[in-house]
């Protein structure tokens, strides 16, 4: 069984590409896992409880769960555009959930685990965090650095200070329990430098009312990580595929749950401590087991600076995904950057992992090599076992891939490194082995040749597969395969028990032109249909355009133009319209005249002088041009069709 997780994100933004960058590195787990033949359980959902969102939901005068209603889907829609193949996805206000951390609370308290104390210290809003006085940087908030206040409150805290030894010793016991290996360091260090203080785990009502009543104080909500953190294991009681879920009991193994424990909690650092301080104390106090891993990745910031909405920099990947492809932007994130360290995201650097990576070395072959077997085979595979040097090398490349080290440690990196590697060695090949020159010469190494790269980008196909999984499938149908779903295919031996047919398709990844020159090329475009209508258009296009009888009422020259009229014409309103035929006509000429309008163009700037409409023209040989105007009396504002 396995068992994956993303954070629960806030409901309060809208998800950029750091969500999208957690979230699909958990997909690429849960679909290795899948195909290698686990059972898998993967979640993914919102935080929905909290003061942040109280906050925004008043701003926009709704109900926080109003609010959290209308947000949600953002995540869901965003999930499904990336190819994610969450199992389910939990909402902190399901009643399943809140059910389950009251439980837990209840349990708590009931064990000594939780004690009411009058508290005083700083409280950080956005954060949702007390600190103490020695922890303030400058009087402010030391994570996020912004001011705090001081409030004294009764509160009930969970005793989190006695599992300081038993946390140390879990962490060292357990090489994999947090990465990476610098990640656990810090948390070592920190845990070994200071002594664990007590978790405030409530809020009084009147200062918050949008949380979890605490079951044994009603008095009381339960603070926003406590809810949030306990997701992970209450999913397990109402979201996974093997109901029925038993009562929970008193803890032990698997916490009375058959999914219980996580096999891996993918973060952001920025969450580092309330998971493996927080949740790893939280569960040993329950009597939970502790999950396997918890794997803090790395920041991105956008062209070197920090994301952030008031700079306008913030990455939308619904945009980058229609812009670029699904596939190659869930590449780029994990390609780009060994997970685990920050990563800077620029579209220059995407492009270049897209012509290079991707249309290049990946596109080009297995367009190359279907070719070559439609034109030698007619597009027929013989499975012919005969171990060349590049065999050997693809056999354990592809254990490499396969490394389970690299895929327990998270190494996309060089799991990616591997596959291209392999990628890059089946291109070599065929400039070694010269196929035109052996369809003359020698037929039978040719076949083997042919087979060797087929095999090899099969195995390719199923390895990108966590990775991009359109491309995969794409790949898979275009080498005549049928399903991608067994962990024996993995193995170079592996024989199809059909006859293998391959057929070219489409091409997988399209170069991208250079921003600079893909304008340069709409900019010719454009002005070729200027010119002359090269495409045929529907009906439906042409009614788009709303073309309108229009009187000139005044028209003077742009100063500084020799080209430029500045017009007034009444097209039923009035309107200024700056069109380009001062070489053909005086001002005098096109006053009082009625020409034909488009009526609906986007206002436009023509030296600094706003344009709202186009006059129609034609042009002789000369370059002169001629305005269109009517043969009959019709009245200004008059609709042309
Ligand atoms: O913290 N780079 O939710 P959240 C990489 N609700 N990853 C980033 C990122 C960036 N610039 N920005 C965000 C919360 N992330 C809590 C979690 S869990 C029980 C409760 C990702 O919406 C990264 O995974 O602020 C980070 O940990 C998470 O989004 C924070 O999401």
């Amino acid at each position: 069984m396995f068992y994956v997780t993303t954070p629960i994100y806030y409901v309060n933004d809208i998800p950029h590409i750091g969500h999208a960058y957690t979230t699909i590195a958990a997909d690429i787990l849960a679909r290795y896992n899948r195909l290698k033949g686990n059972e898998v359980f993967f979640l993914t959902g919102t935080d929905e409880h909290g003061q942040k969102v109280e906050k925004a939901a008043k701003e926009r005068g709704k109900t926080p769960k109003e609010h959290a209603d209308s947000m949600v889907d953002n995540f869901k829609d965003l999930w499904k555009k990336l190819n994610v193949s969450n199992d389910a996805f939990i909402r902190t206000t399901d009643t399943e959930h809140i059910k389950t951390v009251r439980e837990l609370l209840q349990m708590l308290f009931d064990r000594g685990e939780i004690e009411k104390r009058s508290y005083a210290g700083w409280y950080c809003v956005p954060d949702e965090r007390f600190w103490t006085e020695k922890d303030l940087i400058e009087g402010n908030c030391p994570d996020c650095g912004r001011p705090v206040e001081q409030i004294q409150e009764e509160n009930y805290f969970f005793l989190m200070s006695k599992y300081q030894e038993r946390l140390i010793r879990h962490i060292e016991e357990n090489p994999a329990y947090i990465l990476p290996e610098t990640r656990k360091n810090e948390v070592l260090g920190f845990l070994k430098n200071n002594t664990l203080g007590d978790l405030c785990i409530s809020r009084p009502k009147q200062r918050l009312s949008w949380g979890i009543p605490l079951p044994f104080d009603d008095n009381f909500v339960t603070y926003v990580w406590f809810d949030a953190l306990v997701n992970y294991y209450s999913a397990t009681r109402y979201l996974t595929p093997l109901p029925p879920h038993p009562p929970l009991t008193k803890g032990g193994q698997r916490g009375g749950s058959d999914w219980w424990p996580a096999s891996h909690h993918i973060i952001g650092k920025d969450i580092l401590t309330t998971h493996a301080v927080y949740w790893s104390t939280m569960l040993m106090a329950l009597n939970f087991p502790l999950p396997g891993n918890i794997f803090a990745h790395g920041w991105w910031t956008v062209d070197g600076k920090k994301m952030s909405k008031s700079i306008g920099n913030v990455v939308d990947p619904n945009a980058m995904a229609d812009k670029y492809g699904v596939d190659a932007f869930r590449y780029f994130l994990f390609r780009e950057v060994p997970f685990g360290l920050d990563g800077d995201f620029s579209e220059d650097a995407l492009i270049r992992r897209i012509n290079t990576d991707l249309a290049n070395d990946l596109g080009n072959l297995l367009s190359r090599f279907l070719t070559m077997a439609e034109k030698y085979f007619d597009e027929r595979i013989d499975w012919v076992a005969n171990k060349d040097e590049f065999v050997e090398k693809c056999i354990k490349t592809n254990e490499n891939i396969h490394k389970e080290e690299y895929w327990l440690r998270l190494s996309f990196n060089l799991i990616l490194e591997g596959i291209w590697q392999m990628i890059g060695d089946a291109n070599n090949y065929i400039a070694q082995k010269e196929p035109w020159k052996l369809a003359k010469s020698n037929l039978e190494e040719l076949k083997i040749v042919i087979f060797n790269i087929w095999n090899s980008l099969r195995l390719t196909a199923l390895s990108i597969y966590p990775f991009m999984p359109d491309t995969a499938e794409k790949m898979w149908k275009q080498l005549g395969l049928k399903s991608l779903k067994e962990e024996a295919i993995s193995r170079w031996e592996w024989k199809p028990d059909y006859e293998i047919k391959v057929s070219k398709g489409e091409q997988l990844f399209p170069r991208i032109e250079k921003k600079e020159e893909k304008q340069k090329i709409e900019k010719k475009e454009k002005a070729k249909m200027i010119e002359g209508v090269k495409e045929l258009i529907a009906i439906d296009d042409f009614a788009k355009v709303e073309l309108k009888v229009g009187k000139v009422v005044a028209a003077e020259k742009v100063e500084k133009s020799e080209k430029l009229l500045k017009l007034r014409v009444d097209i039923g309103e009035e309107r200024q319209i700056v069109a380009g035929i001062a070489k053909s006509y005086t001002p005098d000429d096109l006053i009082g005249k009625k020409i034909v309008v488009v009526a609906n163009l986007k206002p436009a700037k023509l030296m600094g002088i706003e344009s709202h409409g186009m006059l129609l023209a034609a042009t002789d040989e000369e370059g002169r041009l001629s305005v269109l105007t009517l043969d009959r009396e019709v009245k200004q504002g008059a609709r042309v069709k």
